[in-house]
């Protein structure tokens, strides 16, 4: 790993980061993240709270293949977290078998007990379906990584919903969809703001990010609860600002306590070519039904068009069981896009 931009063993690494970029390309197309090799760094250093270990395959100089693992470091936390990609003209040769092999016996001196990966999986209307374990969706059985992962002895355990919002959104329906949900609303405020998060709202955003971790549906998969303290939380936001780009946050603040209750985040690169994503959303239990989830979109939608007048999409992921969230997305205008897998793989530990 480079020290910094430009120093030893920075040529090799723009070229591991090429390679994911292109892999990333083919598998999500024009609406795909595109990291620059500086953006790639930033976060590889960062690995306070997640080891982030990376495999590389190399023919003679080039990049060919790679598997980039993400290890919690919470207590007790004893998932392995890997994406493999192969270069498009160097598959079936075993070198993506060879990167699993790799990751697994790390993850064995690691003492992880599964190994799992989020798979974004092209589509394939004709192609029949491996079932999610959950019971909801799935994904195309014959694709090449459907196949790898089977072979490999994964279980797809969750099948999630990509989807896309055209924008800017009819105001007239953003303001209707509002005004519904206004209804069940009273006795919370709605507020948006952007990172880093100003201090006194830090301590509320850690507890809604710890939620985050065990109550969105997980299905069959072990889900670890993550650690989110302060300092974690305005590490994540300062990491974002540095790597240039900006994250809008919308909120609820529950008035008789004074606390944020819900929260929803929405990434923009600072490549303005570069398709928002909106991430993670989050109404905590006790305050669920007041249609908090609804508002907080409508609102960082607002700031989104706002900030990014030019903006013409954004995309977004739901686990197809949470029937809440794919709803809320429906009623705003969201469209499917494409699909993606949550694989397991139980290890001996
Ligand atoms: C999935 C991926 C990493 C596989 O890499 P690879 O180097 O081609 O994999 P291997 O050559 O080791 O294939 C191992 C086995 O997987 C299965 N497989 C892989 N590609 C296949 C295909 N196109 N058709 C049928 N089976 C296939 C086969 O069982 C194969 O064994 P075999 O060649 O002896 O029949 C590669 O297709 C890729 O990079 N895809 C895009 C990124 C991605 O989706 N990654 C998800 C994995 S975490």
């Amino acid at each position: 790993m480079p020290d910094a931009v430009g120093s030893d063993g920075w040529a090799e690494f723009v070229a591991f980061a090429d390679h994911v970029n292109a892999v990333q390309r083919e598998v999500e197309g024009e609406h795909a993240l595109i990291r620059s090799p500086e953006q790639v760094l930033l976060s590889q250093q960062h690995q306070d709270y997640l080891e982030k270990p990376v495999w590389v395959a190399l023919e003679g100089e080039q990049v060919v293949g790679s598997a980039r693992g993400r290890r919690p470091l919470d207590d007790g936390a004893a998932a392995l977290f890997a994406q493999i990609a192969v270069a498009a003209d160097r598959r079936r040769r075993g070198i993506g078998t060879a990167l699993l092999d790799r990751v697994v016996e790390h993850a064995g001196h690691w003492g992880c007990t599964t190994l799992q990966s989020f798979v974004v999986h092209p589509s394939d209307p004709l192609a029949p379906l491996v079932p999610a374990a959950s019971g909801s969706g799935g994904v195309p059985a014959t694709n090449p990584e459907t196949r790898f992962l089977v072979r490999h002895g994964f279980t797809l355990e969750q099948a999630s919903l990509g989807s896309t919002l055209a924008l800017p959104v009819d105001p007239d329906h953003l303001d209707q969809v509002e005004k519904e949900a206004r209804r069940r609303s009273t006795g919370y405020d709605i507020v948006t703001w952007q990172a880093p998060t100003a201090a006194h709202r830090i301590d509320d955003l850690a507890l809604l990010r710890r939620r985050m971790s065990t109550d969105a549906p997980s299905a069959g998969r072990d889900a670890d609860e993550e650690r989110w303290d302060a300092a974690r939380t305005r590490q994540h936001d300062a990491m974002q600002v540095a790597a240039g780009r900006t994250v809008l946050y919308a909120g609820a603040v529950h008035r008789a306590s004074g606390q944020l209750v819900a929260f929803t985040e929405l990434w923009l690169e600072a490549d303005p070519q570069v398709v928002p994503d909106q991430l993670d959303t989050l109404v905590l239990r006790e305050h669920r039904g007041h249609g908090l989830g609804v508002l907080v979109k409508v609102a960082n939608l607002r700031r989104l068009v706002a900030v990014r007048p030019g903006s013409s999409l954004i995309k977004t992921f739901n686990a197809s069981e949470n029937e809440h969230m794919v709803a809320i997305n429906r009623r705003l205008g969201f469209v499917p896009w494409i699909v993606s897998g949550a694989w397991q793989k139980r290890l001996p530990g």
